[in-house]
């Protein structure tokens, strides 16, 4: 097949191109794009090196696929010309995600609802798919009435200039700035831009978002998103109401038999998930599996994963994967 990578030579992109190198993804042509200042550079995939595209030459090629991840103006502009040369499109940006007839997409959980006339399919925000990884069996077996998360969100999420900030913050030095303020040594209740309604646009992705994947608009969803100074790794503080009754060993055995779900959970070990051991897996962790004290029917548990890759890049060749696996693909002849 013939893959464009918009957005290779990103933090997202870079993840994408290793994961699908790890994968044995079917590509025959790799086409790396990013900006104009990137064009004519060349970056390594597998055992070769390939050369960076402008986005214009890399839709007069046609691609079977193109991942994006290039932010949602790019989305938004040049996924539909990707589409109408015949290429399906998987775009990480949240361009989409809530657009009524495009798909927004966790393998594990809607995955069988794509079809031939999905072009452009969305993949969700990092923070919301972790969540629903957790969320979709317990949803099934005991009915989510609300969820209330609170975010402990990576700088990675950002992007390069956050590590940048940080490094340099933690070097004593300084320079621009990712964040109004910094982010070593600090929390900052303020993941992406803040809307009208008080929220951040980040707590609204998870609202609508999970709402959309469950297929349930009843599902409840409250959330506070908070950016700490961790390199790579989100994590989640999670309480759920169920409308049935709950068992906590049962919901852990459940979740341990949820494919892309690890239960990480023996408090007398000290066995819990970590960002740092979530780094470079493509599993979503989940412990601190224990029963509200203060209500009926009451969850908390606590989700951790590396939101480079289950939160993006993973899920998106995951999808792709599942294309594949469907015959979704009109494979054009390379
Ligand atoms: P470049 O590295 O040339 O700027 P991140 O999300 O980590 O900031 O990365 C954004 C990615 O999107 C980078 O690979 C960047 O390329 C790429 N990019 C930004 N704008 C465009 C554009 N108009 N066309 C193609 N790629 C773009």
């Amino acid at each position: 097949m013939k893959v464009a990578v918009v957005g290779a030579t990103g933090m997202v992109g870079q993840v994408m191109l290793q994961v699908l190198g790890e994968r044995d993804f079917p590509v025959d042509e790799l086409i790396p794009v990013a900006s104009k200042r990137s064009v004519g550079k060349s970056l390594a995939f597998r055992n070769a090196t390939y050369r960076i595209h402008s986005i214009e030459e890399a839709i007069a090629k046609a691609p079977d696929l193109a991942l994006f991840s290039a932010g949602g103006e790019t989305s938004l502009e040049y996924a539909p010309k990707f589409a109408e040369a015949g290429t399906m499109v998987i775009d990480n940006s949240s361009a989409w995600r809530m657009d009524p007839v495009k798909k927004l997409i966790v393998p594990e959980i809607n995955g069988e609802t794509l079809t031939q006339e999905d072009k452009i399919i969305a993949n969700p925000n990092c923070s919301t798919i972790q969540l629903v990884m957790v969320l979709n069996p317990l949803h099934k077996k005991y009915g989510i009435k609300r969820v209330v998360v609170s975010t402990y969100q990576s700088i990675s999420g950002t992007g390069i200039k956050a590590m940048e900030q940080m490094q340099r913050e933690r070097a004593g030095e300084k320079g621009e700035m990712a964040y109004p303020y910094p982010i070593d040594g600090n929390c900052l209740p303020h993941c992406d831009v803040f809307l009208e309604n008080g929220y951040t646009k980040e707590e609204m992705k998870l609202t609508n978002e999970t709402k959309k994947i469950l297929a349930d608009d009843t599902v409840l969803v409250s959330a506070t998103a908070v950016r700490v100074p961790v390199s790579g790794g989100h994590s989640e503080s999670v309480n759920i109401a169920f409308e049935k009754e709950i068992h906590t060993g049962d919901i852990r055995k459940l979740l341990s038999e949820t494919a892309g779900v690890t239960v990480q959970d023996n408090v007398d070990l000290n066995v819990y998930p970590m960002p740092l051991m979530a780094k470079g897996k493509d599993d979503v962790f989940v412990g601190r599996i224990r029963r509200d004290l203060t209500q009926v029917n009451t969850l908390n548990v606590w989700i951790v994963a590396d939101n480079l890759r289950k939160g993006a890049a993973t899920n998106a060749v995951q999808i792709a994967e599942l294309l594949v696996k469907k015959h979704l693909f009109n494979v054009s002849s390379t």
